[in-house]
């Protein structure tokens, strides 16, 4: 049985807690994205530029070889491009626009996570001003390799 006081000197540990925490909250921004790259990578850069425009928070890592890492994430090797994403749980595989992050993480569906196979030109990160626009997809994808058309751009 908890007694009065205990359970005020209790509230009270919480709610230094709680206070403690909340400047470290406030000072980052959106959802972090962990993102694995290589270094000479131009367009991985730019893709990091685009989902922090788009205010996302955001840790990128060079390696020189990026392939275990879309092994140990399970990322289909039909689907890879050139760098990979983690967040939330869920993986991103080249250049994802921030729309369709936002949304997954808002209807967080059961899948391993999106990818945009390959670099289409007209993708966040590779598309230039002035550029004609190329239709592209974004997958959904399952690591068995199944395969869903989450949006098309
Ligand atoms: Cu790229
Ligand atoms: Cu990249």
């Amino acid at each position: 049985m908890i007694t009065r006081r205990d359970f005020l000197a209790r509230t009270a540990g919480l709610t230094a807690v709680a206070a403690a925490a909340r400047p470290l909250l406030a000072a980052s921004a959106g959802p972090l994205v962990t993102i694995y790259k290589n270094a000479s990578c131009m367009c991985c850069s730019h893709w990091v530029e685009h989902l922090k425009l788009n205010g996302f928070s955001t840790e990128a890592h060079d390696i020189d070889d990026v392939d275990p890492i879309k092994d140990r994430y399970g990322v289909p090797k039909p689907l890879r491009s050139c760098h990979t994403g983690v967040v939330d749980g869920y993986v991103l595989e080249g250049h994802v626009p921030a729309d369709d992050l936002t949304r997954l993480l808002k209807e967080r569906p059961k899948v391993t996570g999106l990818a945009v196979p390959g670099m289409p030109p007209s993708a966040p990160g590779m598309y230039q001003p002035g550029d004609p626009k190329k239709p592209y997809e974004v997958l959904a994808f399952q690591k068995s390799g199944a395969t869903t058309k989450y949006s098309a751009h």
